[in-house]
């Protein structure tokens, strides 16, 4: 019970850290370019590329660590699409035999230089069409696949993403049906809404708050149910999908915990890998 308070009030905590480390360097930006009041959406981007430059992506990286090496590292092959880079934490977990191209779709440009470094350090270039930085958000099909000049990706990536990107249904479902390749794999290691009632309650108490400090990340996304639950619209029902009308995409599909998470956590964490017919 005692247990259960203290996850209760965990993102409390994270709002405090997530403030006291990116306050000042916001104020400092709106201070040298004022006209950022007026533009909300870009201090919360000057805000978040504080928060996750002042530890926050080290730390997180380092509790998925092992959840990644399980998830990313055997799997990822062919041209790979990173939806929500960050500062590039994914590229580590890369097999650089298997992997013939990273593409890092980041809308925080203040991010770039970070995933840029980090692609160089593992070996993905730009100068020899290895490695692509896209700036549109994984909402916009229509960018990326000009970004992978309409090639398709083997595979693609979501490290805590899908938590933050507009209506996850519709762009999980646009990016499966035009980006992923017959084939292709959708990675994913995601914080979702808990199967628990009361943490579930909790997580949705605190998502309005925690929104307006992490770039509109929402704690109360049921992000593995989408997938599971998802349907492609279909003509002909070739490739293993019925006839005319709507189906599941997934030929393959598993979705498993953290073996040291409680269920307490509202931080509840699904990894799923998602294999399209
Ligand atoms: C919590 S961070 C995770 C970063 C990285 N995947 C990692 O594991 O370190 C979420 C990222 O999603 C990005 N993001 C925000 N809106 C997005 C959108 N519409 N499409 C794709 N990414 C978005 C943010 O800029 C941020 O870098
Ligand atoms: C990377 O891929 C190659 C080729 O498939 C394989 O031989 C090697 O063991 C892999 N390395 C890791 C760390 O998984």
């Amino acid at each position: 019970m005692l247990k259960f308070a203290a996850f209760k009030f965990s993102p409390l905590f994270g709002i405090i850290t997530a403030v006291r480390v990116a306050i000042f360097p916001t104020l400092l930006a709106i201070r040298k370019d004022p006209t950022l009041l007026f533009r909300p959406n870009d201090i919360s981007a000057v805000f978040m590329a504080h928060v996750w430059a002042g530890g926050f992506a080290e730390g997180t990286d380092t509790m998925g660590r092992p959840a990644k090496e399980q998830l990313i590292t055997p799997n990822s092959e062919g041209v790979v699409l990173d939806i929500g880079a960050g500062h590039g934490h994914t590229i580590q977990y890369l097999n650089r035999s298997r992997v013939t191209r990273y593409v890092a779709l980041e809308p925080n440009q203040l991010m770039h230089p970070k995933i840029r470094a980090a692609a160089h350090a593992a070996g993905f270039y730009e100068s020899d069409g290895s490695f692509t930085i896209l700036s549109c958000g994984a909402e916009d099909s229509a960018s990326i696949l000009k970004g992978l000049e309409n090639t398709q990706a083997d595979t693609i990536i979501s490290v805590l993403t899908l938590c933050t990107i507009p209506n996850p249904s519709k762009s999980i479902h646009n990016l499966v049906r035009d980006v992923l390749k017959p084939n292709g794999q959708f990675l994913f290691y995601e914080h979702v809404l808990s199967h628990l009632p009361d943490v579930a309650w909790w997580q949705k108490f605190w998502a309005p708050v925690w929104q307006v400090a992490f770039d509109g990340c929402r704690l109360d996304r049921p992000t593995h149910l989408v997938f599971e639950n998802l349907e492609v619209e279909i003509q002909g029902g070739n490739d293993g999908y019925r006839q005319d009308g709507r189906d599941s995409p997934w030929k393959e599909q598993q979705v498993w915990g953290m073996p040291d998470e409680p269920e307490e956590d509202l931080f509840w964490h699904r990894a799923g890998r998602f294999v399209k017919k």
